[in-house]
């Protein structure tokens, strides 16, 4: 018997359509997404006519072409153990407030649904989302350069792809900028009004759309903020709160293109250079576990 869908590393349409809470007659495709976290399993939905014309191509102007098919939406399966219906509920509320504060512009709206999976050891609830699909590219807060290095590199990676571009690059990089503004102060209202933060810091978290937009695709991951000596680690041992202000800062620092005020509550708190010191050794044993793994 295959192993419980959220231990298995990766997963097939098959697996998806063989789960218990999933018509198995359905007309979608389910691929595996070419991008991958450590938390959920993330799976297109496609439409079959599209993945056909991905395979055959079809004929643009006398040449061949083979476009990739767009997903309609994504599927996300939780791999975290949810010990209650009421940490399953909680967890959903913790959605909510992102949505409160980022949806519909800086974050791709998720049906999250709680199911009972019929797994190999029994029954047992799992969380799951229906997720719009954000096309675009990694803004990853750890490697980007500097903003003008950064913007105009993105666009020119947005330039290769099938749509083109309707934006110049300046007018794009100074979208970016106004958006990004946009996204950062929101981040922070969710930080100061509903103490809360996601994960910011995850690879692959935040996507850059070629319209110049910000959005967050990981919704599982958020956590309380609080100005606690302590820094908090996630059940991964990640200390993912520190981790996302920090990331924050960058993308403010790096996107808007000046120093952030480090007078401001959260990060004269968080980026204080003592807490800074304790943060890199609680994220160096977390990265030492992982390898280990
Ligand atoms: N709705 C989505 N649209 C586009 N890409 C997505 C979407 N959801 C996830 N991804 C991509 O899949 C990868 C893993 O997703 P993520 O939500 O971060 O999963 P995890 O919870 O495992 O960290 C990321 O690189 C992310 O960019
Ligand atoms: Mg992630």
């Amino acid at each position: 018997m295959p192993a419980d869908i959220r231990n298995r590393s990766t997963i097939s349409h098959a697996d998806v359509t063989a789960l218990n809470f999933v018509r198995s007659s359905t007309p979608y495709v389910f691929r595996r997404h070419f991008r991958q976290g450590l938390r959920s399993h993330i799976m297109e939905i496609l439409d079959p006519t599209h993945v056909e014309v991905e395979k055959t191509g079809k004929m643009v102007a006398g040449v061949r072409c083979f476009s990739k098919a767009t997903p309609h939406r994504m599927f996300r399966i939780f791999r975290g153990r949810l010990k209650t219906l009421e940490n399953a509920l909680f967890e959903i509320g913790r959605v909510k407030i992102v949505e409160r504060y980022l949806a519909p512009d800086f974050m791709a709206r998720s049906t999250e649904c709680i199911v009972d999976y019929r797994g190999p050891e029994g029954r047992d609830l799992m969380l799951c989302g229906f997720q719009e699909y954000v096309a675009g590219e990694i803004l990853d807060p750890w490697t980007i350069l500097g903003a003008a290095d950064l913007l105009p590199a993105l666009y020119e990676t947005f330039g290769c792809q099938d749509s083109p571009l309707t934006l110049s690059k300046d007018n794009w990089i100074e979208t970016v900028r106004e958006k990004g503004s946009r996204f950062i102060t929101k981040v922070k209202l969710m930080i100061s009004e509903a103490g809360h933060i996601p994960d910011l810091a995850g690879a692959g978290n935040l996507i850059i759309t070629a319209s110049g937009g910000i959005r967050l695709v990981d919704i599982n991951n958020i956590s309380g903020v609080s100005m606690d000596p302590s820094i908090h680690l996630d059940e991964k041992g990640y200390p993912v709160c520190d981790k996302s202000i920090e990331a924050l800062a960058l993308i403010e620092e790096k996107i808007l293109g000046r120093p952030v005020d480090m007078k401001a509550d959260i990060y004269k708190w968080f980026l204080d250079p003592n807490r800074r010191r304790a943060l890199k050794a609680k994220e160096a044993l977390f990265w030492k576990r992982q390898a280990g793994n």
